[in-house]
């Protein structure tokens, strides 16, 4: 099953036939000082007999802000927006809620296409064909309305196609801007994936549920190799660190493995973990009431796996990935794991569990070890870890811990590039420490509430010594907290262009 919200995303340049005989429901033109000197631009000015230059200068102020005009005679359009253009100064994220905004604007005014001629202005130091790729990946995956557990009346998302507009393109440049097109739709979709997966309410997405919609997604993408692992072959392979997580709960944990082989047979693969706990009540260290609801998006580390792979295979990527989800759902009840039980990992390591709240590692433990078999050139895991990385950096970047810089700088790079940003925090062999404990090779937590965040990664490093690793902590950008609650699909862009870009080498 596929996960795009859009029917399709097109490309089309209106230099010969212009902009007044488009047909389309809502034509957005995005307004900076070269748009007065387009040719299309000022054959529609002439149309609406100047109304449209006179609106501009008596209502665009502010950069990014805008204004709807509805039926304008002589111009096919249905609705005009006009949509003051940002400086090249300007920050990424600004030029995300633009389209963000224009997204909104579509659904809420229930158009069914819209058309976005976004100008020629670009942030600095990005090309135009960067700007086309994040228009069609912004518009994709911000036209998502999350509605299948309201009832059937509710608004559904009206805007079903998107054309990008450009003018002045031709050969070469235009297959790249289809190029550009087609990639932005794709990682949209990718977010889309992985904002409803988070999004659905936990009795709506157990780790079977899971199993079920990555195995239908293979459906579509017949190039995605699904396995699915049970509690009984997990037991074997000895991931009792892993399993004491689910032990509390009627639901089985599952642990997926997604294949794709898009690159030489020869080339080894880029290895994806993510945590996928589909509800965190704490365990016995059970977590406080308030916001214990916002726990749901607990898995968004797997659904990333999930959204990037659908990505990778949409794109018929060139590139070999294999990605696992380790899903299990952490319940309290009288079979559930209590603080100080020892357990042991698929590594060997005995692990004390100290909190029963620090699910999250152990489970990244075990399939940490499972991807060794792989033989990786690289590993990224990626959590919803710890609340400590939201009062280290806020909600505006993840936190990325590595044991290898090149890999920490090309995820920091990539998360510049595609607007999803990542910031580094040490791993230093000072914080190692903590992970001490009588009895057993290993507690899972430490470091008391001093950096929480690199805590966690110290203990899953003891579980990545064979190969060059990363771990981003996605629990503060993975989802929005109180009012807004939502999934973000992020860090799906990142990994994306990650992986995309070929920056791993
Ligand atoms: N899932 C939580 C982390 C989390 C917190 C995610 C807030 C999203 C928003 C994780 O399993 C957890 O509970 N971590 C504990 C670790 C502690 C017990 C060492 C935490 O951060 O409090
Ligand atoms: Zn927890
Ligand atoms: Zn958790």
């Amino acid at each position: 099953m596929a996960y795009k919200v859009l029917n399709n995303i097109l490309l089309k340049d209106v230099s010969a036939s212009g902009l007044a005989s488009l047909k389309t429901d809502l034509l957005v033109l995005v307004i900076n000082k070269e748009t007065k000197t387009n040719a299309s631009f000022k054959d529609l000015n002439k149309i609406s007999k100047n109304y449209i230059s006179k609106t501009i200068s008596s209502h665009l102020k502010e950069s990014g802000s805008s204004v709807l005009l509805p039926n304008i005679d002589g111009i096919h359009a249905k609705n005009l927006l006009l949509v003051k253009g940002l400086d090249k100064k300007d920050p990424i994220h600004k030029w995300l809620s633009m389209y963000q905004s224009v997204a909104h604007k579509g659904n809420h005014i229930g158009s069914k296409d819209i058309s976005v001629m976004p100008g020629s202005v670009t942030p600095n130091g990005k090309d135009e064909f960067w700007l086309i790729e994040m228009v069609s990946k912004t518009i994709e995956s911000n036209v998502y309305i999350f509605s299948e557990t309201k009832n059937k009346t509710i608004k559904k998302p009206s805007v079903k196609k998107l054309t990008v507009l450009t003018s002045g393109l031709s050969g070469s440049n235009l297959n790249k801007a289809k190029k550009a097109v087609k990639k932005g739709y794709a990682v949209g979709e990718g977010v889309n994936t992985a904002k409803y997966l988070g999004d659905l309410p936990a009795n709506h997405c157990t780790p079977r549920i899971i199993e079920r919609k990555v195995k239908a997604m293979t459906k579509d993408f017949p190039k995605l190799k699904v396995k699915s692992f049970n509690e009984k072959e997990m037991q074997k392979m000895g991931m009792g660190s892993f399993l004491s997580v689910s032990r509390g709960s009627e639901e089985p944990a599952r642990m997926m493995v997604i294949e794709y082989k898009g690159g030489k047979a020869s080339e080894k693969p880029i290895a994806l973990v993510g945590k996928g706990v589909t509800f965190d009540t704490g365990g016995v260290s059970i977590k406080p009431s308030p916001a214990m609801d916002e726990m749901k998006w607990d898995m968004c580390g797997a659904a990333t796996v999930f959204g990037v792979m659908s990505t990778l295979a949409r794109l018929n990527a060139d590139v070999n990935v294999v990605g696992v989800m380790g899903c299990a759902e952490n319940m309290c009840s009288s079979k559930a794991t209590k603080p100080g039980d020892v357990v042991t990992s698929m590594s060997g390591q005995t692990i004390e569990i100290l909190n029963t709240d620090a699910e999250g590692r152990l489970i990244l433990a075990d399939c940490l070890t499972y991807v060794e078999k792989y033989k990786p050139s690289y590993v990224i895991d990626m959590a919803t870890l710890t609340g400590a990385v939201v009062i280290a950096l806020g909600r505006h970047a993840s936190g990325v811990m590595a044991n290898d810089q090149y890999l920490a700088d090309k995820i920091i790079e990539s998360g510049e590039e595609s607007g999803d940003r990542a910031w580094q925090l040490p791993l230093w062999d000072e914080h190692q420490s903590c992970t001490k404990t009588k009895y057993a090779d290993l507690a899972n937590i430490g470091g008391g509430r001093e950096a929480g965040t690199i805590h966690a990664a110290a203990f899953l490093s003891k579980f990545t010594k064979n190969y060059k690793w990363a771990h981003i902590d996605i629990a503060a950008t993975a989802s929005y907290s109180t009012p807004v609650k939502a999934g973000t699909g992020r860090p799906v862009p990142l990994i994306s262009e990650l992986i995309l870009s070929k920056k791993l080498k």
